[in-house]
């Protein structure tokens, strides 16, 4: 079975490879998954480049991928919640990167019929991120008016839905040409970073901050932007000096995080979830080569997503 993997740290094209995987037997608590779309993360990027190797150590050669959607195929006997046929949603530590994945039975929910393939796959890791960054990192703690940097961006564009849908007042930030994408998700206030000064506008209006920019690039806006005494979420690194007083907090997976409760979560709110989907491309190599190649510079908004054809 065709899977796409690195075979060392480094260039896409250098290092991306296929290989043919053997298929791995199913035990009682796993199912095995024939993949029909998987999505191409900011983090497989960071991985292949080997930005991680310090905390991540992987055995070469590695098949990349968190997030994918497809068809069940065989299903342990303890499984009770999906069985053969049923069109699921993955999160997986990695491999989704390929045509089929075994992994255990809670780590996938049933997908909605009406929730398409390819936002079933991209809205894995970006949602897991919105609900358990609002839910258990900050839960009552969230405050009213939430600031969420990198508006345009699959996580940021979830965290406005999310907490919109929760009544908070959001403000937001994005380039310029992302600026009618933003506002169509329900933002109160938008401000482009790249012809205004977010941090100026803002200041002082949020109780929470959340820079969801790749690579965290909005960190002293943010900061200006946070009331004293707020919160500061950064999904990457945190600001090296904090320049004002409030709660800093570094988000990231948690084993303490279910992702059963996560993607049930995301099944409920599939209906009303907007995710934009900038590529669809052919399940080949050329493509994961080109999908990391285009992450790697500031491509426009929406994710790119790997589709097998229809038989
Ligand atoms: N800690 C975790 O658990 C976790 C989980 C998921 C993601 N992440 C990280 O969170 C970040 C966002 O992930 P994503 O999947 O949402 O990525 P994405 O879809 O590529 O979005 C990137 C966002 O960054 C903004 N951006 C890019 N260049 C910028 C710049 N120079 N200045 C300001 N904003 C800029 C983009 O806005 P414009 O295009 O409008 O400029 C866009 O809103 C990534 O760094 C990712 O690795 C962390």
């Amino acid at each position: 079975m065709k899977r796409f993997a690195i075979k060392d740290y480094g260039a896409a094209k250098d290092v991306l490879t296929e290989i043919e995987g053997e298929p791995r037997p199913v035990d009682e608590t796993h199912v095995r998954v024939e993949i029909v779309t998987f999505a191409i993360n900011p983090y497989d990027v960071a991985l292949r480049q080997g930005a991680m190797r310090a905390f991540r150590k992987v055995t070469f050669p590695y098949v990349l991928g968190n997030d994918g959607a497809g068809i069940v195929t065989e299903v342990g006997k303890d499984i009770t919640h999906v069985k053969v046929g049923d069109e699921v949603i993955v999160h997986a530590i990695s491999g989704t990167y390929g045509e089929e994945i075994v992994v255990p039975g809670k780590k996938i929910v049933k997908k909605p019929a009406a929730m398409s393939w390819e936002v079933a796959a991209g809205a894995v890791t970006p949602w897991l991120t919105t609900y358990n960054l609002v839910t258990h990192l900050l839960g009552d703690q969230v405050g009213e008016t939430v600031m969420v940097q990198g508006a345009s961006g699959a996580v940021g564009s979830l965290l406005v839905q999310f907490l919109k849908a929760q009544g908070k007042t959001v403000l937001a930030s994005a380039a310029k040409r992302n600026e009618a994408l933003v506002r169509q998700l329900g933002v109160d206030q938008f401000v482009a970073y790249d012809e205004a000064d977010a941090g100026e506008i803002f200041a002082d209006q949020a109780d929470t901050v959340i820079d969801a920019t790749k690579g965290g690039r909005a960190g002293k806006a943010g900061m200006e932007i946070m009331k004293a005494g707020g919160n500061f979420v950064a999904l990457n690194d945190l600001p090296t000096e904090q320049i004002k007083q409030g709660n800093y907090f570094s988000f990231g997976p948690s084993k303490e995080y279910s992702d059963a409760e996560a993607l049930t979560a995301l099944a409920d709110f599939s209906q009303q979830l907007h995710l934009t989907i900038a590529e669809v491309l052919p399940f080949d190599l050329a493509s994961v080569i080109e999908g990391h190649e285009r992450l790697e510079g500031h491509p426009a908004a929406g994710k790119i997503i790997v589709k097998k054809a229809a038989e």
